[in-house]
């Protein structure tokens, strides 16, 4: 079965064709992030005038790299929230074109969701029930699965999702947009040298991440961080802070990730969304972990149309098909 993804619901104008679920054919993104790094975050208008100008020759270079036509395909998965409204009807609106003008049976997806299935994109035999850590720009959620498509949400962050909260960090230390992948390169220079506050919210699996990024900016603001190149004025320097965040953030999602799995007794953790491109988080929940991890290559962690089109799959096998009338869900909600 061949099953074409479509993905627009932020910044990355994807798709992909998928093969059984499990077989990429083709995995194309275009992206928008050079664009809104003028603005140092994502300006709605400009990314849904972006998605219109891409879609077309996006879907045209996933049919070539898979090297399909339009009647080879099976079906069309396409994300419908959560996400930018004006940024999600585009791909939507695309997808639906595409089932009525070939007949093809359609099925809408959440991007959460999505991003869960990426992990089925590298091991079909995933055991239930599992707990899967998504941590992406929008959602640092805990959820327990014990099926497909059976989602029991353990944990939620109550303020910044925690890639929000390491875009906010780079934007402190003047390091540029996105910020997660600003502060790990940056890190590499630095030791965590610097004490910064965690939130353990005793009792609970869910997280905060406002406050470490606060007491990073008091520091900032307080000159209690080099901003010369140079060494020689005796303070943490740029490399330090990006450090300490990183290992204060990772810190915490490790150790209650890990908690939680084992609490659950699951027999899988998962790690899924763009903060899962982290290679100190890659490396901790590894070594803490007495459950098997799973983690995605970072091109499966970040948005992408592959992980659309695997979901879509799974539902598929559900006989979960949408009619002509599927909407955007901007606000769309796991469970
Ligand atoms: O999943 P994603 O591509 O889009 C959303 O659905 O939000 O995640 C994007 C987020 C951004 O906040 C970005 O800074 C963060 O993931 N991110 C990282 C890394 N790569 C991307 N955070 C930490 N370390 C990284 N290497
Ligand atoms: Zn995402």
């Amino acid at each position: 079965m061949k099953i074409l993804g479509i993905e627009t619901s932020c910044d990355e104008t994807a798709a992909a064709v998928v093969e059984d679920g499990i077989r990429i054919l083709s995995n194309q993104i275009a992206s928008q992030v050079e664009i809104h790094a003028r603005y140092g975050g994502i300006v709605p208008e400009v990314a849904s005038r972006q998605h219109i100008l891409a879609i077309i020759p996006i879907l045209k270079q996933a049919m070539a790299q898979a090297k399909v036509t339009w009647g080879d395909l099976d079906g069309i998965a396409v994300t419908i929230g959560p996400g930018l409204a004006g940024s999600l009807l585009v791909g939507v609106n695309a997808a639906k074109a595409i089932a009525l003008a070939r007949g093809l049976p359609i099925t809408g997806v959440n991007h959460l969701e999505g991003h869960i299935y990426a992990n089925w994109l590298i091991d079909r035999d995933i055991a239930f029930p599992l707990v899967c850590l998504i941590v992406s720009g929008g959602h640092s959620d805990l959820v327990l699965m014990r099926g497909h498509g059976d989602y029991v949400v353990l944990g939620r962050t109550r303020d910044d999702a925690a890639g929000e909260a390491f875009d906010k960090a780079a934007k402190i230390l003047g390091l540029g947009y996105p910020g997660g992948p600003a502060i790990e390169q940056a890190a590499k220079n630095g030791t965590a040298s610097i004490q910064l506050p965690r939130a353990w919210l005793e009792g609970g699996n869910d997280f905060s991440f406002s406050g470490v990024k606060t007491a990073l900016l008091r520091l900032v603001e307080g000159g209690k961080v080099s901003t010369v190149a140079s060494q020689d004025d005796g303070l943490p320097t740029k490399a330090d802070a990006a450090a300490s965040f990183q290992e204060a953030v990772i810190d915490v999602i490790v150790t209650k990730t890990v908690a939680v799995a084992k609490e659950y007794r699951v027999k899988q953790i998962l790690l899924a969304g763009g903060v899962a491109s982290n290679g100190l988080l890659r490396r901790l929940v590894a070594q803490n972990s007495p459950i098997p991890v799973l983690v995605p290559e970072p091109v499966l962690c970040t948005d992408n149309a592959a992980m659309i089109a695997a979901c879509g799959y799974y539902r598929f096998q559900a006989g979960k098909i949408d009619g002509l009338d599927l909407d955007v869900v901007p606000n769309f909600k796991l469970a």
